[in-house]
């Protein structure tokens, strides 16, 4: 089964408006017309409308960080999946760690955001990854069997069509400690392994899984090169378009 590799550039709560602008064009001139894999760029929600605007007519993508999982209604702050179609997106981060662990966002409101944002067509890009202290103590195992289970739970079979996961552990983002190709191999087979059994084989060898986690252009090639790593959600290293399209192109 060939999966369709995707390479997301993350750029969390960075960049003024010329800098979203100037970073998205100078992306979408240099991946070109016809890279070899997905390419996205998830800049903040303000610059959403003129990335998008600059985006048009390339082979770039526009993404969102979150997403609230009601369509609509009293809930200042939020942005629904439908707001992020109409501002262009085509995917959106759900489950993010830096949701999870400082904003302390639950399992259960994972699993509302990812029914939420596939129903009204988005593509999902779900973050799961083990803390250091879980790892350390063996539980890897066990927080992957429990990110899966609750974040996809009751997704159709057309809806997991619009899933990737991401791997992401969370003592390798932003702190230029990358997981090793092995350890990232690792853990991609068991949660593709652990899909298999709940969802069934097909979902688990079609479902795309990108590995995050201070990925640079140095370390792009021997992740990327397992097979079970389908390309990588890139924080620091999305916000400079060189290292970003070097990145790329290690996949294409
Ligand atoms: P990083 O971030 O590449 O800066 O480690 C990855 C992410 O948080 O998605």
């Amino acid at each position: 089964m060939t999966r369709r590799k995707l390479v997301a550039g993350n750029w969390k709560m960075n960049t003024t408006r010329s800098e979203a602008t100037a970073l998205a064009g100078a992306v979408a001139a240099g991946v070109g017309a016809s890279p070899g894999c997905d390419v996205a760029v998830c800049p903040p929600f303000p610059w959403l409308v003129p990335v998008a605007e600059g985006l048009k007519g390339s082979a770039v993508a526009l993404g969102a960080q979150d997403v609230y999982s009601e369509p609509k209604g009293a809930f200042t702050g939020e942005v629904s999946p439908g707001m992020l179609l109409e501002a262009g997106c085509r995917y959106v981060i759900v489950g993010h760690s830096e949701r999870r662990h400082v904003l302390g966002e639950t399992d259960s409101q994972i699993n509302h955001k990812v029914h939420a944002a596939v129903e009204a067509g988005l593509h999902v890009i779900l973050c799961m990854g083990e803390t250091l202290g879980e790892r350390d103590r063996g539980l890897m195992e066990r927080v992957f069997q429990r990110q899966v289970y609750s974040a996809l739970a009751g997704l159709t079979d057309e809806q997991f069509g619009r899933v990737v996961i991401a791997y992401e552990p969370v003592w390798a983002i932003g702190t230029g400690r990358t997981a090793t190709p092995e350890q990232a191999q690792e853990a991609h087979a068991f949660i593709r392994g652990k899909l298999g059994s709940l969802y069934g084989e097909k979902i688990a060898s079609s479902l795309p899984i990108l590995y995050g986690g201070s990925v640079t252009p140095d370390t792009a090639a021997g992740l990327f090169a397992k097979p079970d790593v389908d390309g990588g959600l890139v924080g620091g290293a999305s916000l400079k378009a060189d290292a970003f399209l070097s990145i790329v192109r290690t996949v294409g």
